[in-house]
């Protein structure tokens, strides 16, 4: 049995509820300036003013002094395609140049090219190339990640890539959520039969899936999948026991929001385009707006309107986003820094955003995101006095120690 103790921190972290952080609730976060985390077997066994009484025998207990630096939750990142084989610079300098990422697609190019290295990649390949970009993500301080598959298209790769997922998990200090995306595009050899490739995903990959993936995601989306059809598999993932989420209205306003809401999803994805309507819908679902400030920035798109959520009563969660096409982002602290600087988000909503909404956004709320007893002890010692630090120090990484379950790892 391990105890460690921390002293001297100035602990901040939001506090779970019976549902996501909503409303004037996203930006209540509690603090203990000079406090101190109590850590046994990788959990939180007190903190703040009841860590004395909470310690047997001082002769076990292990001291680290924080020196009055910023303690926040690990980061929890609820959206990320970080499961691919190669980068793709040269697509980033065609939209540069002004093409736009849906033209990209429509040419064969972006998710498809990156589906064409997927196939070709061995499994241990693809995992090498992963786990370099989840340690990239654990250096910035995201302690859990979601990834999704959805760059195999057919169901051998897309079982390929959930595997090489369960083994991020394995083997990678961070606790890893698998989101099967068989539904991220239509796959080429499907190009003038879409519908043949609906019923390939209905009745062939979503029953192969089961197991290895506790989300279903789809990219809803103008020339990608239709409201029908995004409906047509997440009601077929459901029945098979998994949660939902949508990437939703991110180019364009397809109704991608009211249908989240509708289905009760869990999250809806992107919403730079989504409507009054549709963040209607989410507030009345009960959805998770999961907000990818990176993308829109990379996109050369407006934000979000991540204040017009707030104020409706739909919860925020941030994200990276981190793919090789869209946004090639593995930095929370700069997501963090753009919901403040580009979305208006108060530093205090953003951690909660980018915490505990987003442990919620993947189903960890009852193990992570917050700093509260019983909890895996995932937490970050920042380079600063308060979370604001992590949108005043731009560019560069705000962050001294980054623990996960109670052991550093970076
Ligand atoms: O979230 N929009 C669809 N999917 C990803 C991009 C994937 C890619 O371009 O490879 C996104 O932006
Ligand atoms: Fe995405």
């Amino acid at each position: 049995m391990t105890t460690k103790l921390f002293r001297h921190a100035h602990i901040y972290t939001p506090k779970m509820g019976r549902t996501p952080a909503a409303g004037t609730e996203q930006g209540r976060i509690h603090q203990w300036p000079d406090g101190a985390l109590l850590v046994k077997d990788g959990r939180i066994a007190a903190l703040g003013d009841d860590v004395e009484k909470n310690i047997e025998s001082r002769r076990e207990v292990k001291e680290y002094d924080l020196e009055g630096a910023a303690v926040v939750p690990g980061f929890v990142d609820p959206h990320t395609h970080a499961c691919f084989a190669a980068k793709r610079e040269t697509e980033f300098s065609m939209r540069l140049a002004g093409k736009s990422y849906l033209d990209i697609l429509k040419g064969g190019g972006g998710i498809l090219s990156s589906v064409r290295d997927v196939r070709a990649a061995s499994e241990e390949d693809l995992f090498r190339f992963s786990r370099r970009l989840l340690q990239g993500t654990l250096h910035y301080g995201t302690t859990t990640i979601e990834v999704k598959s959805g760059y195999g298209l057919d169901t051998e790769t897309e079982l390929k890539m959930l595997r090489v997922i369960a083994r991020l998990g394995r083997e990678t200090p961070q606790s890893v959520v698998p989101t099967f995306m068989g539904a991220h595009a239509v796959p080429e050899e499907y190009r003038t039969d879409p519908d043949g490739y609906l019923a390939l995903l209905l009745n062939e990959m979503l029953p192969a899936v089961g197991g290895l993936a506790s989300f279903c995601d789809v990219f809803c989306e103008e020339g990608v999948f239709s409201v029908p059809q995004s409906r047509a598999v997440l009601q077929k993932a459901r029945e098979l026991g998994m949660r939902l989420k949508i990437h939703a209205d991110e180019v364009h306003d397809l109704g991608g929001a009211a249908l989240a809401g509708e289905m009760r999803a869990t999250s809806a994805e992107h919403l730079l385009a989504a409507s009054d309507q549709g963040i209607d819908a989410l507030a009345l679902g009960g959805v998770v707006a999961v907000l990818l400030p990176a993308t829109a920035y990379s996109l050369k798109k407006p934000f979000a309107r991540a204040r017009a959520m707030i104020e409706k009563g739909v919860p925020v969660a941030l994200a990276t986003d981190l793919n090789p096409g869209s946004c090639f982002c593995e930095s929370m602290p700069f997501v963090v820094s753009l919901a403040v600087m580009g979305m208006n988000l108060t530093p205090q909503e953003a951690l909660t955003g980018a915490t505990l909404n987003a442990a919620w956004a993947v189903g960890m709320e009852k193990e992570t995101g917050s700093l509260e007893p019983g909890k895996l002890a995932d937490f970050i010692v920042l380079d600063g006095e308060s979370p604001a630090t992590l949108a005043y120090i731009s560019g560069s990484r705000p962050i001294r120690s980054v623990w996960k379950a109670g052991e550093r790892v970076a």
